[in-house]
């Protein structure tokens, strides 16, 4: 098997946990390569179910696992995920994790800042998971975050705390909130340094690791929430496409040889922006309950509507993805009439991709084709015998619109659930 990368192309939660763990048996390590503890990941096998935000999701399988230099790493948040999977079961060891000592890492200035910014916009509010995401990738890129390796050697850290906080006291001066000093920073980090340390390694000596196995990159939110090609600015504070793989992962270009990527059978999203196909009827209703609809992080009701083949194009070209997993097949089996939007109209003009510019958002009409439901049970189906013909021919129409191949079809969120097209 090849170096493959999963990534999602919609806005998150396509179920690229779910597929991630369905192919992690071919691979020797699962790499996280951006993003942070705001992703949420449902995995179930058998009769358990594992939910991650941090850690790769190789990681159920005792693959080993690693979190990239272009991850931003809470530490309060990782140990307190890495205590719930050890309480069910899945034993986590040097062996197993490896931290890069480039991450930058998120306090609670960055929990904060994203809350208090939140609440001071209003309607304009990004919606965000409130988990300090963006304020630590803005500090990243304005060099003042603290990074792993920072807690290697106390002088050096006195010294990175005292540059944070002389960016993060002025905005917090003028945002009304209190003032932080250095030794509160010290004290969260006191208890939490030996121990992420201990995960910690220079990213040339994982990427010297990895050169000689077979890895899987697990993308995080989708392409539609990238900080540069996504619906900015309602998008997250990374680069989400598989162009990021070589810098986020400890590896290099060629390390990466295949991109599957992953669509929902309709569409989701969480937070504000812009979604021309979101249903907000009956439809919509049906579909955020039959898919179980909510928020592995924050517990949000997520945004339903039909499958956007527009902004699911865009996002195949940008990261030269061949290959897709179509999952969640079983929550459309009760549908009469299933539409696929195929272009977007705006003041009279066709276009077949979604403008960048944030006025003509509110102005797009989506051109529809319809297509008659199966209504049928796909519900667990394995094989591609199982299932219906109107089923089959709604996923070669998304094959034909997107120009590319399901290798995989998910019909439930098991492990089990799901077919090899191959
Ligand atoms: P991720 O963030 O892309 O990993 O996706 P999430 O885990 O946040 O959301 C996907 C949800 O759908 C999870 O609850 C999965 O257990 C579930 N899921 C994944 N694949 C399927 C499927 O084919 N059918 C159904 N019914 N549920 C699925
Ligand atoms: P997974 O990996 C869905 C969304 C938030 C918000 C925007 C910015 O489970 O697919 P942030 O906290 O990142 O600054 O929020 O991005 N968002 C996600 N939506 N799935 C995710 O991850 C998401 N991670 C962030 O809802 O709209
Ligand atoms: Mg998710």
């Amino acid at each position: 098997m090849k170096n493959t990368a999963i990534i999602g192309l919609q806005w998150g939660d396509e179920g690229k946990g779910k597929i991630v763990d369905f192919l992690a048996d071919k691979f020797d390590a699962i790499v996280r390569f951006q993003g942070g503890h705001n992703a949420g990941h449902t995995i179930k096998v058998g009769d358990k179910t594992y939910k991650l935000s941090l850690l790769p999701s190789g990681i159920i399988r005792g693959k080993f696992s690693v979190i990239g230099s272009g991850v931003v790493v809470d530490p309060i948040a990782l140990f307190a995920e890495i205590q719930k999977i050890e309480e069910a079961g899945i034993k986590i060891t040097h062996q197993n994790l490896a931290i890069s000592e480039n991450c930058c890492l998120i306090l609670s200035v960055h929990r904060e800042l994203d809350q208090l910014l939140e609440s001071k916009k209003g309607e304009n509010k990004i919606g965000t998971t409130g988990r300090g995401i963006g304020p630590a990738y803005e500090d990243r890129a304005g060099r003042r975050a603290i990074r792993v390796c920072d807690l290697l050697d106390e002088k050096t850290l006195n010294e990175r705390i005292e540059n944070l906080l002389f960016y993060h006291n002025l905005l917090r001066q003028s945002l009304g909130a209190k003032l932080i000093t250095s030794k509160e920073i010290i004290a969260e980090l006191s208890p939490i340094r030996e121990r992420i340390l201990s995960y910690s390694r220079p990213a040339f000596e994982i990427s010297r690791d990895l050169s000689s196995k077979k890895i899987m990159f697990e993308g995080a939110q989708g392409a539609l929430l990238d900080v540069t090609y996504g619906t900015y600015p309602f998008v997250t504070s990374s680069n989400t496409m598989a162009g990021q793989i070589a810098l986020g992962s400890c590896l290099g270009v060629s390390d990466l040889h295949k991109t599957i990527g992953i669509l929902k059978a309709y569409t989701t999203r969480v937070g504000s922006g812009p979604f021309p196909t979101e249903l907000t009827c009956e439809i919509g209703k049906f579909l955020r309950i039959e898919g179980n609809e909510v928020g592995t992080v924050t517990g949000r009701d997520r945004r339903c509507g039909w499958f956007d083949a527009v902004l699911v194009r865009q996002a195949i070209q940008l990261s030269s993805v061949k290959e897709i997993a179509l999952t969640k097949v079983d929550v459309l089996d009760k549908l009469e009439k299933i539409k696929i939007c195929v272009g977007y109209k705006v003041d009279g003009k066709t276009y077949d991709y979604l403008p960048q510019s944030n006025a003509m958002w509110n102005k797009i009409e989506p051109i529809y084709e319809e297509i008659e439901g199966w209504k049928e049970s796909t519900a667990g189906a394995k094989s591609l015998d199982e299932l219906p013909k109107k089923a089959l021919k709604y996923i070669k129409r998304i094959e034909e619109l997107c120009g590319v191949k399901a290798v995989i079809i998910s019909t439930g969120p098991k492990r089990e659930e799901t077919i090899l097209t191959n």
